[in-house]
C-alpha cells in the first residue's frame, strides 16, 4: 500500500500530509472528506499497525553444561507504523543481540517476535528471507561496501542480485542519491568517501528497496559528532518523509533524542522510559540520568 502511495504521490504532496497528520495521533484511520472518501482510504496507512513486537523474549548464549549467559529475560518492545525508537543500555546489554533476534538473523530463543504481524520464530527460511528483503533494511557500524564498485552501483547491487532492471531503478536512485545528498559523488569509489558519506551510501542501498523498517546497530558509532549528527538528520528525514519506521541502538544520548522515543535495556528486560515519565508523573528527561553522559562508543 505504500508503495502504491509513493507511486500515485509526488514527495511535496506526501510531505504536506505528513504536517498535517501527526504521525500518532492515537486513534485509526482519519475520517475523508466528502467527495474524496474512497480515494483517500485507499492511499491511507493504518497509522495504529504495530511493525515490530517483542513478547516476553528470552535469549541465552551457551550450551547447557557450559559457560552460559542470559542476554534477554522476558524482553518486550512494541514499535508502531512510522515511530523512530532508540534502544540504549550499556555495552554488553544485550542490545545488538535483541536487534538481530528481531531482524531473524538469530532464531534460537523463547518468546515471540513479530515483523508486521507474522511470527518468525518458526516460520519457514523462504518466507523469513522475502521478509527480510522486502521490509527491512539494516544499517551497522561498519558500512560493508564494496570496494571496486561505485557509489551507485553499490548502492543498486542488492536490488540488481534480486532480478531488478537498472532502467527500473533509475528514478529511484536519483531521489535516493538527492535525498542522502550524494548526487555528485554518484560514481566516487567508496575509498575516496568520508565515513559519514560511506555510511550514506550504506543507507541509500538499504532505502533503495522500499524497506518498511530499517534496523539500525550504532550507525554512527564510528563517525565523529557532526557526520553522526548528519546521519541522524538522515534517518529522521527518511523516518518523516518515506514513513520507515526505525529501530536504532546507540549509546549516544544526543542520537537518542532524534527518536521519537526511547527504550532502555537493563537485566535483559525493556524499560520504556517515556512510560518512566508518566508513572513518576513528574517533568523528567526522555533519557535517564545514567545515559545522558554515555559516550559514544561501539
Ligand atoms: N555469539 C555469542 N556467543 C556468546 N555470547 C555472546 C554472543 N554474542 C553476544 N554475546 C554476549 O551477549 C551479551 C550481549 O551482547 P550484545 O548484544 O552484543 O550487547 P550490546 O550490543 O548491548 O553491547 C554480551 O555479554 C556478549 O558477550
Ligand atoms: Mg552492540
Amino acid at each position: 500500500m505504500r508503495e502504491e502511495k509513493n507511486k500515485q504521490q509526488p514527495r511535496i504532496m506526501r510531505e504536506e500530509k505528513n504536517k498535517q497528520q501527526p504521525r500518532h495521533s492515537g486513534g485509526k484511520e482519519r475520517p475523508a472528506e466528502a467527495g474524496e472518501r474512497g480515494k483517500k482510504m485507499i492511499t491511507m496507512r493504518d497509522e495504529n499497525e504495530t511493525m515490530i513486537a517483542v513478547k516476553n523474549v528470552n535469549k541465552v548464549f551457551g550450551k547447557k553444561g557450559g559457560a552460559m549467559t542470559q542476554v534477554l529475560n522476558g524482553a518486550e518492545l512494541e514499535v508502531k507504523r512510522g515511530e523512530f525508537v532508540s534502544l540504549m543500555g550499556a555495552s554488553g546489554s544485550g542490545k545488538s543481540t535483541l536487534l538481530y533476534l528481531i531482524g531473524g538473523l538469530d532464531r534460537d530463543f523463547s518468546g515471540d517476535i513479530q515483523i508486521c504481524g507474522q511470527s518468525i520464530r518458526k516460520m519457514s527460511e523462504r518466507k523469513l528471507s522475502k521478509i527480510r528483503l522486502g521490509k527491512i533494511g539494516f544499517i551497522f557500524q561498519f558500512y560493508n561496501l564494496v570496494q571496486n564498485l561505485n557509489v551507485e552501483d553499490n548502492i543498486l547491487l542488492p536490488s540488481l542480485v534480486a532480478g531488478k532492471s537498472r532502467a527500473s531503478l533509475q528514478k529511484e536512485l536519483d531521489d535516493i542519491l538527492e535525498i542522502t545528498g550524494l548526487t555528485d559523488k554518484r560514481k566516487q569509489m567508496p575509498a575516496k568517501l568520508s565515513g559519514g558519506q560511506q555510511q550514506r551510501v550504506a543507507i541509500a542501498r538499504s532505502i533503495i528497496s522500499n524497506p518498511e523498517i530499517i534496523l539500525a546497530d550504532e550507525a554512527t558509532g564510528n563517525l565523529d559528532s557532526k557526520s553522526g549528527a548528519e546521519i541522524m538528520e538522515l534517518f529522521r528525514r527518511i523516518n518523516q518523509e518515506k514513513g520507515i519506521t526505525i529501530l536504532q541502538v546507540t549509546h549516544s544520548a544526543k542520537c537518542a533524542t532524534y527518536g521519537t522515543r526511547t527504550v532502555v535495556l537493563e537485566n535483559g528486560k525493556t524499560v520504556d522510559t517515556d512510560a518512566l515519565r508518566v508513572e513518576s508523573e513528574r517533568p523528567a528527561s526522555r533519557i535517564p540520568m545514567q545515559f545522558a553522559f554515555a559516550s559514544q562508543r561501539s
